[in-house]
């Protein structure tokens, strides 16, 4: 009950006018703070529903949504080595579970560490990788983002890279 209570707070019709949530003798306004006003009713109520278990259908799409930016990171950061969970420049640590196996690294875990530290030619990414010769001299991903791509990595080795074309797209 409560989240409907603080929905109802900012769903009047207005609110996704420009007009709703702003006082009009102001003709520009600074819409930022004003705005995050209006916002963090719905915002709130969100939260609240997503941390109930009685909703797990939005916990599953709080789920897709974790997959989707594991794949988007991935398509951003990766593919240039990995393309379809290959590895071009190192035929023998792809991103196939044997292979994963093989080197050790067949967990999320194991996927997260060479992520963030690097080996061989492939750069670390983590913020605190170091020496930083083994690090990308490109922007670094934050510890979320490694993670990220560590469950989409697994659980693509899991089910053997399917649709890889479609990734990202
Ligand atoms: C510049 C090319 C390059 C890029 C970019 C790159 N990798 Fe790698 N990756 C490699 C190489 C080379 C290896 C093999 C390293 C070794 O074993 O010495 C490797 C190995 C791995 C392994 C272990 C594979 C195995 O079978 O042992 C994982 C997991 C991995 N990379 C994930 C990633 C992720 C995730 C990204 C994007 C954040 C990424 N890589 C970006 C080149 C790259």
């Amino acid at each position: 009950m409560q989240s409907v209570r603080v929905i109802s707070a900012c769903s009047s019709p207005h609110f996704l006018s420009t007009k709703g949530c702003m006082k009009e003798e102001n003709p520009l306004p600074h819409r930022g703070p004003k705005f995050l006003k209006c916002l963090a009713p719905p915002l709130m109520a969100a939260v609240i529903t997503l941390s109930s278990p009685v909703f797990s259908t939005t916990a599953a799409l709080a789920q897709l949504a974790d997959a989707q930016r594991g794949a988007a990171l991935f398509h951003k950061t990766c593919i240039g080595c990995h393309d379809g969970g290959g590895n071009i420049l190192q035929p023998g640590a792809t991103l196939f579970m044997k292979d994963l196996q093989r080197n050790g690294v067949d967990t999320e875990e194991g996927i997260y560490g060479i992520t963030y530290y690097g080996k061989g030619r492939m750069p670390g990414f983590g913020e605190k990788c170091t020496p930083r010769g083994q690090c990308t001299f490109g922007a670094r991903l934050q510890d979320e983002e490694i993670k990220l791509l560590a469950e989409f990595v697994k659980s693509q080795a899991d089910s053997g890279w399917p649709n890889v074309k479609s990734y990202g797209d």
